[in-house]
């Protein structure tokens, strides 16, 4: 089984997100191929960036700027495939999701690994335009960004009382995101097992280095 973290990117109270989250973990709980953790923001509220080399230490285990970092990091770690619920804030994602990314880049824990979105808002977007930009902060972390996503529009009326989906096609998106989800993620845990190749960002200052000899 692979353990897949779903993600929840906005934390304000009276969050719509609320509506969208018991129908993903359902699903993804139901799903043969997903050991599931919720990953609430909420329980995680971490400072703005903040590391440096002074904060880091030793960059094989970092201290940090802060303890919840340090276990942040290290729960992110544990997942092999993310599936993020977010709105659209400004045409993008929360700062607090955008924050909760930035805080990994030090150790690397997303590379390698798949991720996915189920985006909704209150207007006709349905987080398009969020979950474009999540692709390209997915890119930066060495993750590989899924093309299949759930778009959720005028998410006020999107579920019934039962709190499933009214559009039939909402369900399939979500069940067509989690079966390519659970194909990456076996990919690349056999990937990973394999061997990893050291980050690009540190080979390419080896190539600068051995350049500037
Ligand atoms: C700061 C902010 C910016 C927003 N920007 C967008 C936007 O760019 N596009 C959009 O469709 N909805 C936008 N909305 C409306 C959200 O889709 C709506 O508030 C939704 O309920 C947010 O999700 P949440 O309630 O789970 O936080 C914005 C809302 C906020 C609070």
């Amino acid at each position: 089984m692979s353990k897949l973290h779903i993600v929840v990117g906005s934390t304000r109270p009276t969050r719509a997100a609320d509506l969208v989250v018991p129908w993903v973990t359902q699903r993804a709980a139901a799903h043969s191929a997903f050991d599931v953790e919720l990953i609430d923001l909420r329980d995680w509220p971490l400072p703005m960036f903040a590391e440096h080399w002074g904060t880091i230490g030793d960059p094989k285990d970092p201290t940090y700027s802060d303890p919840s970092v340090k276990r942040w990091n290290e729960k992110v770690k544990e997942a092999d495939a993310y599936l993020v619920v977010t709105p659209e804030y400004n045409h993008s994602v929360p700062g607090v999701l955008k924050n909760a990314l930035d805080n990994v880049f030090v150790s690397f824990a997303l590379r390698h690994k798949p991720i996915a979105a189920v985006g909704y808002s209150v207007g006709i977007a349905g987080a398009s335009r969020a979950i474009e930009h999540l692709a390209h902060m997915a890119i930066e972390a060495d993750m590989a960004p899924l093309r299949t996503s759930v778009l959720i529009p005028y998410v006020g009326t999107a579920f019934d009382d039962a709190g499933a989906p009214r559009d039939p096609m909402t369900e399939a998106a979500l069940g067509v995101t989690l079966d390519d989800l659970a194909w990456w993620s076996t990919a690349l845990e056999h990937a990973r097992a394999a061997g990893d190749l050291t980050p690009a960002t540190f080979r390419l200052r080896a190539a600068a280095e051995a350049a500037a000899r």
